[in-house]
Order: C-alpha cells, then structure tokens, then sequence
C-alpha cells in the first residue's frame, strides 16, 4: 500500500490545525510530525503539548519521526500525546530493542530511522521487530533541502534487505521528495511518503492531488 505522510514541519503554525484538516481532507493517510532536540539535530522543533494539542483537531494517524538524543526517556509521552506510529533513530539510542519494545508494550507501530551516512546493514539486527524502516534521504534537520541523490540506491537495498528476510514491512523515506522524484522512490522500493515543502508550499489539497496522482499512475503499472 503507498501512503502519503505530509511533515508539519512545513507548516504554517498560526494555521496548523486547519491545515491538517486540510490534509485529512484531501486523502493523505498520515501526519508526519518531526520532533527535534537541538541536540540529535541541530534545530529545535515542538514536543509533546504541540501534538497532544493537535490531537484534538483531526483523527488522521500520526507518523512521529524523533529525531532526538536517548529516544527511550520519552515514549511514553509521545504516546499520551497521541503518536500512533514512533521511528525513532538508531544512531541516537544505545538500547534500540528497548526502545522498540516499550513502543510495541504501549500498543503502538515501532519505525527505526538511519541518516544518509549510516550504513543500510546496521538495522539488520533489528528488522523483524520493526513495523516500518526509515531511510533520510537529506541529513536529518531542516525541511526543504534537496534530494540526496545517492539514497535511491539506499532504499533499493533496503528493500532487497527486507525481502531477503522475508519482510513485507514499510518502507519510509523522508527529505526532498515531491511529484517530479516521488516515482524514482517508489520504483526503488519506498511505500511511505514523507514531503513537507512540496505540500506545505501553495496548495496542500493540490500538492497532495499531484503526488497522489503518480502513486496512481505507479500501481497501474505495477
Ligand atoms: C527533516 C525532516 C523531514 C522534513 C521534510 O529532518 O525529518 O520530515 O520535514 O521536509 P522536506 O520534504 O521539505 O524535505
Ligand atoms: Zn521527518
């Protein structure tokens, strides 16, 4: 199943909760929610009272992305907070079963992330535990950076990673997608979408409507 997840982060946050309407509207499956600690990453984003607040505003399933240190101190907040699905980054946690394991006891779907230098075989030890695997394809941050060109032979073999394990999970990739590249990371093998300019920038219902319409013409071809 292709899934469209728009990062919030691109939005503007004196219309956050209308814009998400917007974006439920429209047929996107998920709300991809980038949470930033200044310290993982260099930028700060929100946290915990930002979601549990947009909680409210929408029943769309929250896609939070964490990008931040010891990931394990804090899910069970995010969960209260009202994430469905937590990816969390391999790089930021010396427990990363345990992390999985108290995403999954809360009864929530668990993601693990890699950067764009982090070599696709490091999330072996932990594939058959995960629900979706994340591959940045920009270094974790900032919304609006360009497309790193080499991730497409990283979710290629993630996916072959996958099946030789006779996985069917998601497969996420996240940072510089819009409709003009979408189809080259689909073909690659990615199922989960994340795009935050290319949705946030003009009109969602649009943007949405254009990636939306290279998921259809990609399961055509299929
Ligand atoms: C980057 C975030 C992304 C970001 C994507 O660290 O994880 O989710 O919002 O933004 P675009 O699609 O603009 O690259
Ligand atoms: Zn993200």
């Amino acid at each position: 199943m292709l899934i469209l997840s728009p990062s919030m982060l691109s939005a503007d946050f004196i219309l956050l909760g209308e814009q998400i309407k917007e974006v439920e509207a429209a047929g996107a499956e998920y709300l991809h929610v980038d949470v930033m600690d200044g310290i993982f990453v260099p930028s700060i984003s929100f946290g915990m009272p930002v979601i549990a607040s947009i909680r409210k505003a929408s029943n769309i399933l929250f896609d939070v992305h964490l990008m931040i240190d010891r990931p394990e101190r804090y899910i069970e907040e995010f969960v209260k907070a009202g994430a469905d699905i937590i990816t969390f980054h391999l790089e930021a946690t010396d427990c990363p079963k345990e992390v999985i394991d108290k995403i999954h006891s809360l009864g929530k779907k668990a993601g693990m992330s890699i950067k764009p230098g982090t070599p696709v075989e490091s999330i072996l030890p932990y594939v058959d535990m995960l629900d979706m695997v994340l591959i940045m394809s920009v270094e974790p941050g900032f919304g609006g950076q360009s497309y790193i060109p080499e991730s497409t032979e990283r979710i290629r073999q993630t996916r072959k990673l996958l099946t030789e394990q006779g996985l069917d999970i998601d497969l996420q990739v996240d940072g510089g997608i819009s409709a003009e590249n979408v189809g080259m990371v689909l073909e690659a093998g990615a199922n989960v979408i994340v795009a935050g300019s290319a949705i946030f920038r003009g009109s969602i219902t649009e943007n949405i409507k254009a990636i939306q319409t290279v998921f259809a013409e990609y399961s055509e071809k299929k």
